[in-house]
């Protein structure tokens, strides 16, 4: 089996972070979004992983490279502007062949494995020609839904209805056999103009393929927003184990699941965890409360934070207290001494600010 991870796209619901670079690879608890799903590929048993990039391809393959650090063999596949999901498959027809695929969206995270849900589809003996992973969500209107027919098969799928037929929620990870490949060229773009990949689904229902579903156990998170990236920072947290490999002075105290990088050092601060503070990063007279992962390179001074993701290289000196946010990278937030007391704000593009 071959895998399929979708890293095209614009990343324009978390922009400004993902103005200039990939959504992606935007850290949780300091590690790519997409690192998680080729690592869970490879536990699976799938090295062969082909990757569609888009715009922010240079970025995406600085950072995974040839895969070989996280025991894959990627191959990218360019597409030339986000066509919708179902164009991905298309344009990796020639790197997929006949083989069935699992197909991976970039910024999806998911708590369980795919080891299981993989073996079962390999397993199989109903010659079903894809299976979908579904959720239950509070607002489906923003994701494909299913819609199950009596005896509990899928018969409808659509894209982000005004009205969902279901509150089951097509969840980024998808397994599919060769059939896919006709449905995505007999299928027209959407309205938003897109290929879509709920589509070619309906079209292998239609015509009378067999689509398994399975209903997740565990959490999952679709990370493009602020908020449930940081749910699932927050999660991720959780599960680390702790480790100290930078240094913390004998005046600093760290409490509970906390993770201290290569170089990293806090000196007269407390470090309450679940947090991680990246390699290089100085934490100085500052509190990092639970849920913050602060990602390499930076200076935290005199400053509180919590339940927050600081990208690499940015100095938060002199504020109390920072909470749920975001915060891009080599940016910097800090209190000054000028008068009038003021804010003075350099913000990107589409950028918020809560005060
Ligand atoms: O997250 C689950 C949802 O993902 C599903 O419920 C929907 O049915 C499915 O259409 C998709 O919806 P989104 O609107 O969230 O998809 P998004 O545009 O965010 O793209 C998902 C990933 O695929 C993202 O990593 C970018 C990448 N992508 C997207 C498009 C449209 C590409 O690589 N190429 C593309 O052309």
């Amino acid at each position: 089996m071959k895998g399929l991870i979708l890293s095209g796209g614009a990343g324009t619901r978390l922009r400004p972070i993902t103005h200039t670079s990939a959504k992606q690879l935007v850290p949780i608890a300091n590690k790519p979004i997409l690192f998680y799903g080729i690592e869970d590929m490879v536990v699976a048993g799938i090295t062969d992983i082909g990757i569609v990039i888009g715009e922010t391809g240079d970025e995406i393959r600085a950072a995974v490279g040839d895969g070989s650090a996280l025991g894959a063999s990627v191959t990218y596949l360019p597409q030339e502007a986000p066509l919708g999901l179902a164009h991905c498959v298309l344009i990796a027809q020639e790197f997929l062949g006949d083989d069935a695929f699992v197909m991976y969206l970039g910024d999806n995270m998911l708590e369980q494995g795919l080891t299981e849900f993989v073996e079962r589809f390999d397993d199989r003996t109903d010659g079903a020609a894809a299976q979908i992973l579904l959720a239950e969500v509070d607002d489906p209107r923003q994701f494909g839904v299913a819609e199950l027919g009596p005896d509990g098969e899928v018969v409808r799928l659509v894209e982000k209805p005004s009205v969902p037929p279901s509150n089951l929620a097509l969840v980024g990870v998808y397994l599919f056999d060769r059939h896919i490949h006709d449905a995505v060229r007999a299928i027209e773009p959407s309205p938003r103009g897109e290929l879509e990949i709920t589509d070619a689904i309906q079209w292998l229902i239609d015509a009378g393929h067999r689509v398994r579903h399975e209903v997740l156990a565990g959490w999952w998170i679709d990370t493009g927003k602020k908020d449930p990236l940081l749910d699932c920072n927050r999660l991720v947290l959780e599960t680390l184990e702790p480790a100290v490999h930078g240094s913390v002075d004998g005046e600093s105290r760290l409490d509970g699941r906390v993770v201290i990088e290569v170089g990293a050092s806090v000196v007269r601060s407390t470090v309450r965890g679940p947090a991680i503070i990246g390699a290089g990063t100085v934490v100085a007279d500052s509190y990092i409360g639970p849920f913050t992962s602060i990602a390499a390179g930076c200076e935290v001074v005199e400053a509180e934070i919590e339940h927050s993701v600081v990208l690499e290289g940015s100095r938060i000196a002199g504020v109390e207290r920072v909470v749920d946010s975001l915060i891009g990278r080599d940016a910097s937030v800090e209190r000054s001494g000028v008068r009038p007391k003021a804010l003075r704000l350099m913000l990107g593009d589409h950028s918020r600010v809560e005060v």
